[in-house]
């Protein structure tokens, strides 16, 4: 990647760090409240089950159209969407306009206010040892605490050699145990999960913590900066 593609993802990355602070007054507590309207379909509990609409919790962060069990429209199955606070947000917005043919009939929410406390709220349904937001992180400390910590098991360079561990070239934003030739645990071929942000820090907080059974025998990286770092680093292999 070039540099100035490097700074402006920075850029990119300050601007939504600043809107996001803006955005600091979403009240997850009124987002609850809001919800009510969503339980009259879906279930946001985990392990809920699944009623007109599939069950939501952690669904920020994960594919659409996977949550076990419930049956989609052809439109939501087969769309590519991964539900961010960008996606989510446009969703609850005007479903249809998002995904043309989904069968959620919700009309959505007009105000953007409301559509942030929901969104807040939604941010508390998640698993503990994922975070809720990732630190802009320093490519180059990145590459370096990658070649001390994670090269014994990962190569990162295009078509590298599957090793201890998968190959991992343009993994952020992909779908896990995606690598073709890699033998991976049950609990990650089975975790379908996307490697957002979020996911990334969690997984490389606690691997086991984060995903219980996986064959990532590593300690975890303990200092939040240095998983910020590694993720930027990450981003720029592609
Ligand atoms: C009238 C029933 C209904 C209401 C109310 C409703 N939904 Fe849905 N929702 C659905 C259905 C049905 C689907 C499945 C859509 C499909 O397959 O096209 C769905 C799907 C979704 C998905 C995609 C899930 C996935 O697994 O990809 C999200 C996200 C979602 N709803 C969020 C919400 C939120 C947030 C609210 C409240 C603001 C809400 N819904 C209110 C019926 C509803
Ligand atoms: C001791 C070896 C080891 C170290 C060190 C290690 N990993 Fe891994 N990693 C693995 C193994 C093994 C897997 C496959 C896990 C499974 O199948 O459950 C894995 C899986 C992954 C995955 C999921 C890949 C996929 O295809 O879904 C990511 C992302 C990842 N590691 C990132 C890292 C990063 C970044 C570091 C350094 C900070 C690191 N790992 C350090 C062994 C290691």
């Amino acid at each position: 990647m070039k540099i100035a593609n490097i700074l402006s993802l920075c850029m990119a990355g300050i601007i939504l760090m600043m809107s996001s602070g803006a955005m600091a007054t979403s009240d997850p507590v009124k987002g609850e409240k809001l919800a009510k309207k969503c339980k009259a379909c879906h279930t946001l509990d985990e392990g809920g089950k699944n009623r007109l609409g599939p069950n939501l919790y952690g669904i920020l962060d994960s594919p659409a159209g996977k949550v076990e069990g419930y049956k989609y429209s052809d439109a939501m199955a087969a769309s590519d969407i991964v539900w961010d606070a960008a996606t989510f947000t446009d969703f609850i917005t005007k479903p249809r306009k998002v995904v043309k043919g989904t069968k959620m009939s919700f009309g959505g929410f007009k105000k953007a206010q409301q559509r942030a406390d929901l969104l807040a709220y939604f941010k508390t349904l998640r698993h503990e040892s994922a975070p809720a937001s990732v630190p802009v992180g320093n490519v180059s400390n990145g590459m370096i605490v990658a070649a001390k910590r994670c090269t014994v098991c990962h190569t990162f360079d295009r078509g590298g050699k599957v090793t201890f561990g998968p190959n991992l070239y343009d993994m952020v934003g992909k779908p896990s145990a995606a690598i073709e030739g890699y033998n991976y645990s049950d609990a990650l071929a089975n975790a379908n999960l996307m490697w957002t942000d979020v996911n990334i820090d969690g997984f490389l907080a606690d691997p086991e913590g984060f995903l219980k059974g996986t064959k990532a025998r590593f300690p975890g990286l303990k200092s939040a900066q240095d998983r910020a770092d590694v993720l930027a680093y990450m981003k720029t292999l592609k």
